[in-house]
């Protein structure tokens, strides 16, 4: 029984390492693409836009020790989504999720559908495990 729980980890493990390193790397391209311009390449908030901004750009690198260590996972992705309106308005920073979405109906002009939200869904996801890796 004990061997059969090793054996069963060691197979879960292997099954899901490779795809938090893909969700990773899927992350960090996303990232560098739609975020460095004003959270900078390290997060740090200096990202080349950031001085052009009326209100300050975050850091992203201090979110888990802001939260007694714990990473906010679906606070980072509301506020990365930014559709479900928990900010207030005029909130200055982007809202990728009518982004995403926008980019994925104009190039399927089919229009909406769970496929299209499912994708969105999974950037946003991506984007928040990438970050959730660079907490310090
Ligand atoms: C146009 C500049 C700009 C871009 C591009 C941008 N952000 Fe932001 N972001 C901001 C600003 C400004 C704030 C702070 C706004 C506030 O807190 O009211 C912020 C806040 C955040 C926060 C909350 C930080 C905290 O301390 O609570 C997260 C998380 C975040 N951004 C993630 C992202 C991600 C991920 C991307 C790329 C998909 C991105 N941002 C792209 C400007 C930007």
């Amino acid at each position: 029984m004990k061997h059969f729980n090793r054996a069963a980890t060691f197979a879960l493990i292997s099954l899901l390492y490779p795809a938090v390193t893909l969700a990773d790397e899927i992350g960090k391209a996303e990232y560098m693409n739609t975020c460095a311009t004003c959270h900078g390449e390290g997060a740090a908030g200096d990202g080349p836009l950031a001085e052009l901004m009326t209100v300050p750009v975050p850091p992203l690198t201090g979110l888990s020790a802001a939260n007694d260590g714990a990473f906010p996972m679906l606070e980072v992705i509301q506020t990365i989504d930014g559709r479900s309106g928990t900010r207030g308005h005029g909130y200055p920073m982007p809202i990728w999720g009518a982004r995403f979405r926008s980019e994925i109906s104009d190039a399927d002009s089919a229009g909406i559908n769970y496929g299209t939200e499912t994708i969105v869904r999974a950037r946003m996801l991506s984007l928040a495990l990438y970050l959730e890796s660079i907490q310090q």
